[in-house]
């Protein structure tokens, strides 16, 4: 007989970081925050038409042609085994000097991550994150049993001399560093910022001298509008302290579920290992293949267009519409802008009444791993219509007003 105690059903037989997370939401909840009448501001999804399914059909028209049944079998054909090669090669063209040797194909931006935490976590590590910050990440990271502290960010991404000091102020009081600080350097998820290079310099000195990795997690530094890229934060690394994450999510569809990790070939040993047996390699042939005639960079310029128009659309529809006391940032790229509404709105609060008035968002209390984000918000311009955005702003706008009465019409 075990004298295990039962009383709770089987919840005991559940790990323990489980248990300590399980009355936490799930991944989807937020999905729940939609109507079908509200404009939905709070996907960021990729819009419906911007899924190439023609090309992908004549892709693996093309895989079957070349490979046969290879294409299906455990491990694949050459198309699969040339996918590293093709990521290699994507990167050296963003200035990333890397071979295939550094790079872990995953199944998406988010198994990456995982496989990051796998890796190199134990229960108790100390891991940084900006506030606010990608709330798939924070679901990860809490079921490591870690500690997760937030840093504050301002418009030009992560604030680099708030995080010195409090790593200067650990290290005086003889308290926990850091042993991963994982950033979204290129138009942040939730707020759209992008970091400056000054500070990707700045963050690898942190790196090296308070002995942490720096997780970069760049899923739509390719998705830029009108600026210039700054230089990636593993491309500056010379120590191998910078681990790399990416996906095709964004510039293909999310549902391939592909993406990468690069880093130093020791720590691709051990993604390999811990992943082994999992490869949907199928899938990787038939990216390997698309993106083979050029079709992944024609879909890259489609997209940016398509994204941009949404983009100037919202911030146009925001200057002409929210009352004067409201705020947000002016995202160069990616899919989002973080609003700050009028002293005295809460956004969870306002939520419902928004999707009365039609529009739905994230409030931005859910990007923070402790208090925050009471005033903000998240607005996804990448899912619905120039029009419909044009519609949902109009909606929020009048959701603020009736929040907050007391701001003046500015028309
Ligand atoms: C910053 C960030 N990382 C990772 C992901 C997830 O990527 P994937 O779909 O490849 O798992 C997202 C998607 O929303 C994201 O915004």
């Amino acid at each position: 007989m075990s004298d295990r105690d039962q009383s709770d059903g089987l919840d005991h037989l559940f790990a323990e970081t489980v248990r300590e997370t399980m009355d936490s939401s799930v991944y989807g909840a937020w999905r729940d925050i939609r109507d079908p009448e509200a404009v939905p501001l709070s996907f960021g999804f990729p819009y419906p038409d911007s899924f190439p399914n023609e090309e992908l059909v004549s892709a693996a028209e093309s895989l079957f042609d070349a490979e046969g049944d290879r294409a299906l079998q455990y491990g694949g054909g050459e198309y699969a085994d040339a996918l590293p090669e093709v990521i290699a090669d994507r990167a050296r063209d963003r200035g990333i000097d890397c071979g295939t040797e550094e790079i872990h194909v995953t199944n998406g931006a988010t198994n990456a991550i995982d496989t990051v935490c796998q890796t190199v976590l134990d229960p108790g590590d100390t891991v940084f994150v900006e506030a606010p910050t990608f709330m798939g990440a924070l679901r990860l990271f809490r079921n490591y049993g870690v500690d997760i502290e937030g840093v504050d960010m301002d418009e030009a991404g992560l604030d680099i001399e708030a995080l010195a000091a409090d790593l200067a102020a650990r290290e005086m009081a003889g308290e926990p560093l850091p042993k991963l600080l994982y950033t979204i350097p290129n138009f942040h998820n939730p707020t759209g910022v992008t970091l400056s290079a000054e500070r990707r310099e700045r963050l690898l000195e942190l790196a090296v001298r308070y002995d942490f990795l720096v997780l970069e997690d760049d899923p739509y530094g390719q998705l830029r509008y009108n600026c210039a890229e700054p230089p990636p934060l593993r491309s500056l690394d010379e120590t191998g302290r910078a681990i790399r994450v990416n996906t095709f999510s964004k510039t293909i569809a999310p549902g391939v579920r592909t993406g990468w990790i690069i880093a130093e070939p020791s720590f691709v040993e051990q993604f390999d290992r811990i992943n082994a047996g999992g490869e949907p390699s199928f899938t990787r042939g038939l990216i390997a293949r698309y993106a083979e005639d050029g079709r992944l960079d024609r879909a890259i310029e489609e997209l940016t267009a398509g994204y941009r128009e949404r983009r100037d659309r919202m911030m146009e529809s925001l200057d002409e519409r929210m009352p004067p006391e409201t705020t947000w940032s002016e995202p160069d790229g990616g899919f989002f802008l973080w609003v700050e509404f009028p002293e005295g709105v809460d956004a969870e609060e306002m939520l419902p009444d928004a999707i009365d008035e039609g529009v739905a968002y994230l409030p931005g209390s859910f990007f923070y791993h402790e208090d925050g984000g009471t005033r903000n918000a998240r607005l996804s311009f990448s899912h619905a219509s120039p029009d419909s955005i044009d519609e949902g702003i109009a909606a929020l706008a009048t959701a603020v007003r009736a929040e907050a009465p007391t701001v003046e019409a500015d028309d």
